[in-house]
């Protein structure tokens, strides 16, 4: 497909999406086994802003699983799990997922879970994160993954917002020279949470087993074995699949709903379109379950288009080099690899010549895609060099479950642009907007929206807080979602993401609050005031950099509070969240009303251009922090 015919099947489609939704979204549901089909694509009078295939009725297990050992594809490998954390490759046909995966809903389902129910899964990348996922799925329960590199105050959190009838987790995760005790962090959790889960199941790993609570824990694997195959369960479209949280601008996380018909259509539908990935095909999204790419393309996307998904508990540098990534794509026959920029830049980092990865015959991968944080044109340039296959940078997030915009190998690609995510989805009409809502022309930098509805897929709220939805997504610009991400759309169409809005930042790939890691820091006796900035980092994009000013009167010392700040945040937060460096200053920069300027200090450390804000207090102190942070900047 040449780049001038790629281009027009990609506006052809875009526009037909754009001339009747509705039809376009109609045909897409085509490709889900539906036992009811909806009575319309979309009800706007439904929900906060209108539902997707109202009156619908399906079983999202069904759709990834059963109805391709149905249709014969029950030999075919639907898992195949590769840890070189522990040395073990295994692949698991869809017929075997399908008796695991209906053993595991009988033992839920014997335990009291029933459609409507929520279960939390806290594990790490096993098959058994996936089959407890979709056993969920089966049942009509719905899930709530949690990340393993999350402490157990994060998982506490989450526990209590979803109060699950029960909890699936494992004895420990495995990470580079450490052993991580899933266990402990469970159980103080528990402990800490208001609301108790009445089952806990789980999966004893040989690297590390954990002692049970009895009259609360069971082996996970004894319960699979023990239960009876249980069937799907027809639940409504607009049923809830799964929660999954993630970061805000407080400590308090928020619960994004997935719907199960529009998140099944959808997904689908992008195998194909998205990624040009079909029936039998092997497809890899090296990320974690915990993440929303994990729920999205490691778990059900793949499944449902009868792919083959690679499961890898690894990292990309260290397990045991960087060329791991290869060797798998190599030796699984990936078609499609879809990873976070930090994961190449890891690799770039250790085999800038791309050495080990010539050591691998990658004639079978067709396409590198990269998203989860804005991707330097170098990383992509790199990549693309060595591996002589395209390269899409594609913009998305947890909210949407799938891309807002991109390259899309099912309708021929058109020329990439490195530092652009692509061009909207068919789905998504993205805008850049003012402050008054206006839409900027072409090429000027404004808030990043998508005109209401959302497509399928996308949040319909907030786990049971519409009200916090309206007032955090639908409230700035009447009429649009926002996305909190800032950018412009350049004349050919093109969205370049640049920054958050918000006090997010993305650090390897992982989103994270500083509002959060303010809150703990806050908390320490000696601390006056903070701010916590992510600074620009080569590797992973952003970490973050705590400031803090110290109470009237404190003599201890800088070092000593720098590293109860740095454990603090660790033991609360996790270790994903990569704090490392607290620095005391004797003060923070604020307006005249005493606001810490806390958008200019993001831009000083991501490098931006910046102007002294007029209302500001003292510009020295501006200054004095300012040159904290480019110090830090790595
Ligand atoms: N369970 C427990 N701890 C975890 C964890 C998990 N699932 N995942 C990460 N951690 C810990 C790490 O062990 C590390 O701990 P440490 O401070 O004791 O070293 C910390 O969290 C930070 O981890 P990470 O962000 O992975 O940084 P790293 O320095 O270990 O590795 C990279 C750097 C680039 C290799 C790594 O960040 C990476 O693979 N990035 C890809 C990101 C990705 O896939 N994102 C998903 C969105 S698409
Ligand atoms: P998450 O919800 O973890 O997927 O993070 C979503 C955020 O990551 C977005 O709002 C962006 O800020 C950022 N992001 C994800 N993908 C991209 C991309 N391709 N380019 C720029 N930013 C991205």
């Amino acid at each position: 497909m040449n780049e001038a015919a790629g281009a027009t099947r990609y506006d052809e489609t875009y526009a037909r999406w754009r001339r009747d939704p509705a039809a376009y979204w109609s045909e897409a549901a085509k490709g889900i086994a539906w036992d009811a089909p909806p009575r319309a694509a979309f009800d706007p009078a439904l929900g906060v802003y209108g539902r997707w295939f109202p009156g619908g009725r399906l079983n999202t297990c069904f759709n990834a699983v059963d109805r391709h050992v149905a249709a014969g594809r029950g030999a075919q490998p639907a898992i195949i799990w590769d840890s070189p954390m522990t040395g073990r490759i295994e692949a698991m046909s869809y017929a075997r997922l399908q008796d695991r995966v209906a053993r595991v809903a009988g033992a839920l389902a014997a335990r009291g879970v029933a459609k409507g129910d929520r279960v939390i899964v806290y594990m790490p990348m096993v098959p058994e994160a996936a089959i407890a996922m979709l056993a969920c799925a089966r049942l009509g329960a719905v899930h709530s993954v949690v990340f393993g590199g999350f402490a157990a105050a994060e998982l506490a959190t989450r526990i209590a917002d979803a109060k699950p009838k029960a909890i699936v987790s494992a004895s420990c995760g495995l990470e580079p020279g450490r052993v991580v005790k899933y266990k402990p962090l469970l159980d103080a959790a528990i402990g800490l949470s208001p609301h108790k889960p009445a089952s806990v199941l789980i999966l004893q790993r040989p690297e590390s087993p954990c002692e049970l609570t009895p009259g609360r824990d069971e082996d996970l694997l004894a319960a699979e074995t023990a239960a009876s195959p249980h069937a799907c369960v027809s639940v409504e479209s607009t049923d809830p699949l799964y929660i999954l949280y993630t970061s805000g601008t407080t400590g308090a996380p928020k619960g994004i709903v997935r719907d199960n018909g529009g998140h099944a259509v959808a997904l689908h539908n992008s195998m194909s379109m998205v990624y040009g990935a079909n029936p039998g095909d092997v497809y890899w999204a090296a990320s974690d379950v915990g993440w929303v790419v994990g729920h999205s393309y490691i778990v059900y996307a793949p499944l449902l288009a009868g792919c083959t998904t690679v499961l890898f508990e690894g990292k990309p540098v260290g397990t045991p080099d960087a060329g791991t990534f290869w060797r798998v794509c190599a030796q699984h026959g990936v078609k499609v690899l879809f990873t976070a920029p930090t994961a190449i830049r890891a690799i770039k980092k250790e085999d800038p010549e791309g050495l080990l990865l010539k050591r691998h015959d990658l004639s079978r991968l067709e396409a590198l895609y990269l998203a989860g944080e804005r991707c330097d044109p170098d990383t992509v340039t790199w990549s693309e060099r060595l591996l002589g296959k395209p390269v899409v940078d594609h913009w998305w997030q947890t909210e949407t479950g799938w891309t807002i915009t991109g390259n899309f190998r099912g309708l021929g690609l058109f020329p990439t642009r490195p530092g652009s995510g692509g061009k909207p989805a068919p789905g998504y009409d993205v805008v850049a907007l003012d402050e008054a809502n206006r839409e900027l022309p072409r090429g000027q930098i404004g808030s990043l929206a998508v005109r209401l509805p959302l497509p399928p897929s996308c949040l319909p709220t907030l786990f049971n807080a519409d009200q916090r939805f309206r007032d955090a997504y639908l409230s700035a610009h009447p009429g649009f979602y926002s996305t909190a991400d800032a950018g412009m759309i350049d004349e050919d169409g093109y969205v370049w993401v640049m920054s958050r809005t918000d006090d997010i930042i993305n650090v390897a790939g992982h989103r994270l609050s500083t509002g959060a890691m303010e809150e703990v820091l806050a908390s320490h006796p000696d601390v006056a005031e903070c701010a916590v900035v992510g600074v620009r980092d080569t590797l992973k994009g952003q970490v973050p950099l705590g400031l803090v000013v110290l109470k009237a009167g404190v003599t201890r010392g800088e070092a000593a509070i720098g590293q109860e700040l740095v454990a603090m945040v660790r033991d609360r937060i996790g270790p994903v969240a990569a704090f490392k460096d607290a620095r005391v200053v004797a003060r923070l920069p604020k307006t005249r009303s005493g606001k810490i300027l806390r958008a200019t200090l993001r831009k000083i450390a991501d490098g931006e251009d910046y102007v002294v804000p007029p209302t500001i207090d003292d510009p020295a102190i501006l200054d004095e922090v300012g040159d904290v942070l480019k110090a830090a900047m790595r």
